[in-house]
């Protein structure tokens, strides 16, 4: 049961163009690499172009013939890519109408995904923060925002953030109306007493019901992001995801983890249009570390969670490269 929820990490951000997809197909190459069968998915169903950079450029299949019923289950619509161990579920362009899936096809994806033989699930999100792409960052437990060094990008990477865990309370308390009304208060407007840090929103919902007051602080507590800040050209540009996390703990009551960074790197820019080519000859660009470092943090992760549902063990800490002796 642990490796259904364990296996799902998604990667969202807000901002376009800060290296989602980019970031997809190297961590799902590195882990691939690393032994661990993985699959990447495409869920920017309007603008899909992750099938693009692992060199695909017609898919036989896409979410489109699951949604509308092509094909009988998600398996079928699994494609190879350059690299061993690596498959990948094409999304669909907006002109298919599928952008903004219903909520019973959008349920029907996650379930057919929990299905899906694989140690690890990337899921690449879309730009912005609509409704369809918080809903696939929140069915993943494990969740990766990725920013860049520029200000509009954290304040995307914060923004994105704050309305994925507001979504998240609502759905937890839909059928409670006076906890609604404060949380609506406190994530949408400024009218009545200003409830704008989670801490006065806890300390309201707690004089309406102390119970409820509990399942909120449990939400807070189990609400797992992780940062990445990508197209690093500086040391000191990692300072951007201490901000975000600092933000994050102090108004929306989070604990946000830094979860690496990754160097700009011309050689991986100049690749794109050829990253089949690039992923096949395995090269090593100045990033390549980078990412390796993050997906030994993503099994690490992993085997923690699974450890924790197992017995309380400790783990062995520490860099990278040792754990990935004992790998
Ligand atoms: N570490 C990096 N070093 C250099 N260039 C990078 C790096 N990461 C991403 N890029 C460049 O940024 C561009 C945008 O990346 P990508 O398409 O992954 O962004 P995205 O966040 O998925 O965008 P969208 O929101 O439109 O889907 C890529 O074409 C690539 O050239
Ligand atoms: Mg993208």
């Amino acid at each position: 049961m642990e490796d259904i929820v364990n296996k799902f990490w998604a990667i969202g951000g807000g901002k376009g163009g800060v290296g989602k997809s980019v970031v997809t197909v190297m961590l799902g190459t590195a882990l691939a690499k690393l032994g661990k069968k993985v699959v990447i998915v495409d869920a920017d169903l309007g603008g899909s172009n992750l099938h693009t950079l692992v060199g695909i450029r017609y898919p036989a299949y896409t979410m489109v013939d699951f949604l509308k019923k092509n094909v009988l289950s998600m398996d079928e619509i699994l494609l190879d890519t350059p690299v061993e161990n690596m498959k990948i579920i094409c999304g669909a362009d907006d002109i298919l109408g599928v952008a903004n899936p219903k909520h019973v096809q959008k349920v029907k994806i996650f379930n057919h995904l929990k299905n899906i033989d694989a140690d690890i699930i990337l899921i690449d999100l879309g730009a912005g923060a609509s409704f369809t792409t918080i809903d696939f960052f929140l069915f993943a437990p494990n969740r990766i925002v990725v920013l860049t060094p520029q200000v509009t990008s954290l304040q995307n990477a914060y923004g994105f953030i704050k309305s994925s865990l507001y979504r998240a309370l609502s759905k937890e308390f839909s059928k409670f109306p006076e906890v609604m009304d404060l949380i609506n208060r406190a994530g949408f407007s400024t009218q009545g007493e200003k409830l704008d840090s989670m801490a006065k929103l806890h300390e309201a919902v707690r004089c309406v019901d102390p119970e409820d007051a509990e399942k909120l602080m449990s939400l807070l507590n189990h609400f797992n992001a992780n940062l990445v800040v990508n197209m690093m050209k500086d040391s000191k540009e990692k300072n951007i995801s201490q901000i975000v996390r600092s933000v994050a703990k102090n108004y929306l009551g989070i604990e946000i983890e830094d979860f690496g960074s990754i160097q700009y790197d011309k050689v991986l820019d100049a690749s794109i249009n050829n990253m089949a080519a690039f992923l096949k000859l395995d090269q090593k660009s100045p990033s390549h570390y980078n990412f390796y470092d993050i997906a030994l943090a993503i099994i690490r992760k992993q085997k923690a969670a699974v450890l924790a549902d197992d017995a309380p063990m400790a783990l062995p800490v520490g860099e990278p490269a040792i754990l990935a002796q004992t790998l």
